[in-house]
């Protein structure tokens, strides 16, 4: 049977790829990499740097797919976030059939852990459902923004024995989660903490996570948000994009 293994790769640092990634990229016949336009130029060519790093063998083959349009303008996203996963099942399904052979292994790199944020799971699972094609899935976990956001700040998520809740920027724009005290912030393309009530939340924000551009800043939200919002904007003009993450904490009473 085929199998297909969706590895977690890490989100900028080549570094933070584990033993488990390598022996499996090291098993793979094609690695199947989408093209997200110009844009992920840069993170296309992490993606490539990463297999030539890691895989020693030299009979894989890299299969570039395009990805298809997300409605992003649709007054629904839930709607449109569906419409776009199964447009990308029906891609994906006839990638697997064309290009995998019956015994063969294929791999699709997820950015840092395929558990956080990322379609890929979901959408094999889709293609796996529809029943035209069937494989083993497998899945590899990465090292996840999060997870490196918090390790270059030094600090530790969760507080003894509380939670840590991991939100979108359009949710956060809506406030902070009933109850949160620590909440990490992922997709914020609007600066959403610059709307959030609270004058003593802290944030420790991070660009470009684990890589040589990594931009840090961390303090109350009052104090640092400005220049977050400016070097956020800078940094986007300079690269033609960007990802950031970062953590709002409410500091205990004293
Ligand atoms: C589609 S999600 C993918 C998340 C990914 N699966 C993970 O585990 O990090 C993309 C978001 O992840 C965050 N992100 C990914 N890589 C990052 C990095 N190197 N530095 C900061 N944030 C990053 C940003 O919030 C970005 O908008």
């Amino acid at each position: 049977m085929r199998t297909v293994s969706v590895v977690g790769i890490g989100a900028g640092n080549p570094e933070h790829i584990t033993m488990q990634a390598i022996s499996t990229l090291n098993a793979v016949d094609v690695v199947f990499m989408t093209d997200k336009g110009d844009a992920a130029r840069e993170l296309a060519e992490l993606r490539l740097a990463i297999c030539e790093r890691y895989i020693t063998s030299s009979s894989y083959r890299i299969v570039t797919v395009a990805d298809p349009e997300r409605d992003r303008g649709a007054a629904a996203y839930e709607p449109a976030v569906g419409d776009w996963r199964t447009r990308r099942a029906v891609s994906y399904e006839r990638l697997i059939a064309d290009e995998l052979g019956e015994q063969d292994h294929g791999a699709f790199l997820a950015w840092g852990d395929p558990a956080i944020y990322d379609s890929t799971v979901h959408v094999l699972g889709e293609v796996l459902a529809r029943g035209a094609v069937t494989f083993e899935l497998q899945v590899i976990p990465g090292i996840s923004s999060v997870q490196a956001l918090a390790a270059q700040h030094k600090i530790s998520l969760t507080r003894t024995g509380r939670p840590v809740h991991i939100t979108t920027g359009r949710l956060l724009a809506r406030g902070l989660p009933g109850n949160a005290d620590d909440v990490v912030v992922m997709l914020d393309a609007g600066c959403a903490f610059t709307e959030i009530d609270g004058d003593d939340l802290e944030i420790y924000w991070g660009a470009y996570v684990g890589s040589k551009d990594e931009i840090l800043i961390s303090g109350r939200v009052a104090e640092v948000g400005h220049q977050i919002a400016a070097a956020r904007a800078a940094a986007r003009r300079r690269h033609g994009w960007i990802m950031d993450t970062y953590l709002l904490r409410r500091p205990d009473s004293p």
